[in-house]
C-alpha cells in the first residue's frame, strides 16, 4: 500500500506561496507550493502604452491599481484555493519603475498583514532566474544565468539563487530588448518589439546584412547593443535614402543573428572561464526563438547543459516571484523587515530585502 501511495501523480505538498509583480507594464500574480505551479495570471497593459512606442510609468501604476485585486482573484480562482491558505508572500521590490513597484510592494504588505504571514521583499532579476526551478527543478549549483530583458542584460554566476548571486558582466549602454524595441521602431513594427521581430525574422534571410557583432572589451563578460542598433538605423536610413524598399524580414533576422550570436557566446564563453556545466537563461528576451535555438546548439557542441523556461515564463510573471519566495521559504529563510522599500535600482546581489 505504502509503495501505491507514491506511484500516482505528484500530490502538490509543503507551503502555499503568493507572489506579486509590478516592475514594469505587467501585472503578476503566481500561486506556487514548492516547485509547482499552481496559477500564473497575468494582466498587461502593454495595449496602453503601444502608441508612445514604449512604456509609459505613470499609465503602468494606474493599471496595476486597477488590476491588482482582480489579478489576484483570478490566480486563486485558476489555483483552487483560498487567500486564508496561503502560508507566505513574495513581491517585486525592485529593480523596476518606482510607481509601478510600489503599487505591489504596498498590495503585497496589506496581504501580508491581513494574513499575518511572512512577506519577502525580493530581487526581479533574481526571480527571473529562479523561475526556472518550476520547469526544470532545483537549479545544480553553481550555474551561470544570462539574463536577458528590457532593463537589463547580464551574465551572473549563481552559486545559489536563494543566497548568493555574483554579477560577471552587464551591458554597458542598451539592453538586448530595449534593442529590439529600437529596431522594431526602426523597422516600423509595433511595441513591443521582441515578439515581432522574431515572427519577422522567421520569414528572413539571417546572413541578409552582416551586422556588426558588438564583443565589448572581448574576453570580459560585458555586452554593448547601442552600436548594432545605431548599425541597423543607418542601413535602413540609406536604403530608403535611395528609393529602394526595405526587406524587413531580412533586416530584423540579420539583426537578431547578431544579438544572439554575442549573447550565447558570451554566455558558453562564461561558462568556460568558470568551470560551470550548466547554463539557464531568463528575462523576456529568452522567449526569443532564435536564440534559444543557437544557445541550444553552442551549448551541445560544448557540453553545456542548457535550461531555459518555456516562453510564457520568461517575460514578466508573478509565478517567478513566487518561486523565488518558495525557493527561500524552503531554506528558512525569515521574512523581510515590512519597512522595505520598493527600490528601483535593488542590486541584483540583493536577492531579497533584510529581514
Ligand atoms: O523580462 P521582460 O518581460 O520585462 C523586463 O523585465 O524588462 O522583458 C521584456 C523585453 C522587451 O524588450 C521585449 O521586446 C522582449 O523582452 N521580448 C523579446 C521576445 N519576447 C519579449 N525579445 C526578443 N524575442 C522575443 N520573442
Ligand atoms: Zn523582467
Amino acid at each position: 500500500m505504502t509503495a501505491l501511495a507514491f506511484s500516482g501523480p505528484r500530490a502538490a505538498t509543503g507551503p502555499l506561496v503568493l507572489g506579486i509583480e509590478t516592475s514594469c507594464d505587467e501585472t503578476g500574480v503566481g500561486l506556487v507550493r514548492g516547485h509547482e505551479l499552481l496559477a500564473d495570471a497575468v494582466a498587461s497593459s502593454v495595449d496602453e502604452h503601444a502608441r508612445f512606442g514604449g512604456v509609459v510609468p505613470e499609465v503602468a501604476s494606474r493599471a496595476h491599481l486597477e488590476a491588482m485585486v482582480p489579478t489576484v482573484q483570478r490566480a486563486l480562482e485558476q489555483a483552487g484555493v483560498r487567500l486564508a491558505d496561503v502560508d507566505a508572500i513574495a513581491v517585486t521590490a525592485g529593480p523596476g519603475l518606482a510607481g509601478a513597484l510600489l503599487v505591489g510592494v504596498c498590495a503585497a504588505k496589506a496581504y501580508a498583514l491581513a494574513l499575518d504571514k511572512p512577506l519577502y521583499g525580493v530581487n526581479h532579476l533574481a526571480a527571473h532566474v529562479a523561475v526556472d526551478q518550476l520547469e526544470h527543478g532545483q537549479l545544480p549549483a553553481p550555474a551561470i544565468a544570462l539574463l536577458v530583458s528590457g532593463g537589463h542584460s547580464s551574465l551572473l554566476l549563481v552559486p545559489d539563487v536563494a543566497t548568493q548571486i555574483r554579477p560577471l558582466g552587464a551591458t554597458i549602454d542598451d539592453a538586448a530588448g530595449e534593442a529590439f524595441d529600437k529596431v522594431a521602431r526602426v523597422l516600423g513594427l509595433p511595441f513591443p518589439g521582441g515578439p515581432h521581430i522574431d515572427r519577422a525574422a522567421a520569414e528572413g534571410d539571417a546572413a541578409h546584412v552582416p551586422f556588426p557583432r558588438a564583443k565589448y572589451r572581448d574576453g570580459t563578460s560585458d555586452f554593448s547593443f547601442s552600436g548594432l542598433k545605431t548599425a541597423v538605423a543607418r542601413w535602413v536610413e540609406a536604403r530608403e535614402a535611395a528609393g529602394e524598399p526595405v526587406p524587413v524580414a531580412d533586416v530584423a533576422a540579420s539583426f537578431q543573428e547578431a544579438v544572439a550570436d554575442v549573447l550565447t557566446r558570451k554566455a558558453v564563453d562564461a561558462c568556460r572561464a568558470h568551470g560551470v556545466e550548466h547554463l539557464v537563461i531568463g528575462g523576456g528576451v529568452a522567449a526569443n526563438s532564435r536564440l534559444r535555438a543557437l544557445a541550444q546548439e553552442r551549448c551541445d557542441g560544448a557540453g553545456i547543459r542548457l535550461r531555459v523556461p518555456r516562453p510564457g515564463l520568461c517575460t514578466d510573471n508573478g509565478a517567478m516571484v513566487a518561486a523565488l519566495g518558495a525557493e527561500l521559504h524552503a531554506r528558512g529563510v525569515p521574512g523581510s523587515d515590512l519597512n522595505f522599500p520598493a527600490d528601483s535600482s535593488l542590486p541584483v546581489t540583493m536577492i531579497t530585502t533584510p529581514s
